[in-house]
């Protein structure tokens, strides 16, 4: 049974029925598809009680709250990540109240299974056979494993120096690949070449974004359910989300809203954006209080942290949006910051991640010493995806060539 009411265009307010199945709105406008649900009918089924009688621990436990039915969908095991009580790293950040939602053990070792679950079982639902991503390689990576799955062709395309960990998971997927240089500045040329092989070849898109898929984008907000239930939404003051194109961000706050829809929770916590300092548009937009039309993509985004260097925030609007809502901010971290904390997550905590996957955690770092965060609030940290994606950033390290050592990694401005 779909408790989805409608779906509206973000930017122009088009309004489409759910049994329309539409991606991308008529008017070409590069609003996303917000889906809408019927809270109504969800509300007396979605409770604390009814939630611990379930017996299902990936995202379909939460099916009310998703754009598609589990009957569609490949199950890898996406979802129901640990959350750890950072104690080690926490004393170490002189912070009590630590904790970790460790997304890196998802089927494909990112939180994007969360999105790209929903995003192929709506594929599968329509009948499609070929699916088109553009990705810094997480996404492709997972979307490729569902699309195996389900028997149909990925083709993702990425960016030339996608790390080997993530190449390796779309060659053996069985994914096709295609490279994508920047040539233009501002340009996202992995966006363009998915829409080019959209138009040409018909494939059905699927990028972890909402403009181009409003479906995926519900994946990401069952990381608020599962924080619900392991206890930590209420009375939170701040979650802090690596963010690339927003999406993440976008299905937090997505997520966060439905639960106050539903009379679950009262209060917010501050949704925090962390970028790279070579990539953020999106936290200088939030710092200087613009909106989302204001915002002004990195000419040549550049960092250690792949998975964040969209040129332009897609999910901007509602990623600023729920921001300000919820009273939470913005704040860049350096390549440098980065590397530590991947180091630092794996000393204190045994916890393997990416750059990308730690940002987070040096966006903590950074709000604590510039007073802004401070040392009694209760904070959780997304870690996003696995350290064994990239591999050789990790021997990088310990041969002295960035964290800590001589090597300046390219752009850490202040
Ligand atoms: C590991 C990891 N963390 C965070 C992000 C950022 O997510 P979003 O693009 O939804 O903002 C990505 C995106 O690729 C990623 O791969
Ligand atoms: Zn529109």
């Amino acid at each position: 049974m779909s408790f989805v009411e409608r779906l509206v265009c973000s930017k122009c307010g088009t309004r489409y029925e759910p049994d329309e199945n539409p991606v991308m709105c008529r008017r070409r406008d590069l609003g996303r598809l917000d889906v809408v649900y019927d809270y109504d009918g969800i509300s007396n089924r979605f409770d604390r009680k009814s939630l611990e009688a379930r017996r299902s621990r990936d995202i379909w436990r939460y099916e009310e709250l998703l754009p598609v039915s589990s009957r569609f969908a490949v199950r890898l095991g996406e979802g129901g990540t640990p959350l750890v009580r950072a104690r080690r790293l926490g004393e170490k950040i002189g912070m009590k109240n630590l904790y970790l939602k460790d997304d890196t053990r998802n089927p494909t070792a990112s939180f994007k299974d969360r999105a790209m679950a929903v995003g192929s079982a709506k594929a599968i639902e329509l009948k499609k056979t070929d699916v088109a991503t553009a990705s810094s390689g997480n996404a492709a990576a997972s979307l490729a494993a569902y699309s195996a799955g389900a028997g149909m062709s990925c083709h993702a395309f990425v960016p030339p120096d996608a790390s080997a960990g993530k190449i390796a998971q779309l060659l053996l997927y069985g994914a096709s690949i295609t490279k994508c240089a920047q040539v233009k500045k501002g340009e996202d040329a992995t966006v363009k070449a998915m829409l080019d092989a959209v138009d040409r070849y018909g494939y059905y898109p699927c990028p972890s974004f909402g403009p181009f898929n409003p479906y995926q984008v519900e994946g990401p907000k069952t990381i608020v359910y599962e924080l619900y239930e392991q206890r930590v939404s209420e009375g939170f003051d701040a979650i802090l989300v690596p963010t690339g194109s927003g999406c993440l961000l976008t299905g937090i706050w997505k997520g966060l809203r439905d639960l106050r829809e539903l009379d679950l929770i009262r209060d917010y916590p501050g949704i925090v954006a962390v970028q790279p300092t070579g990539n953020q548009a999106l936290v200088g937009a939030i710092r200087k209080g613009a909106s989302f039309d204001r915002i002004v993509p990195e000419p040549y985004p550049d960092s250690i942290a792949g998975g964040l260097l969209d040129p332009y925030p897609w999910d901007g609007d509602a990623a600023i949006t729920g921001v300000r809502e919820t009273h939470g901010g913005g704040v860049s971290v350096s390549d440098r910051d980065i590397l530590r904390s991947v180091r630092e997550l794996a000393a204190y905590e045994g916890m393997f991640a990416e750059p990308s996957g730690a940002a987070g955690l040096a966006g903590l770092e950074k709000m604590l010493f510039q007073g802004i965060i401070g040392k009694d609030d209760r904070v959780v940290v997304l870690v996003t995806g696995s350290g064994l994606k990239e591999p050789d950033r990790i021997i990088e390290m310990f041969e002295g060539k960035s964290v800590g050592g001589a090597k300046k990694p390219s752009r850490d401005r202040p």
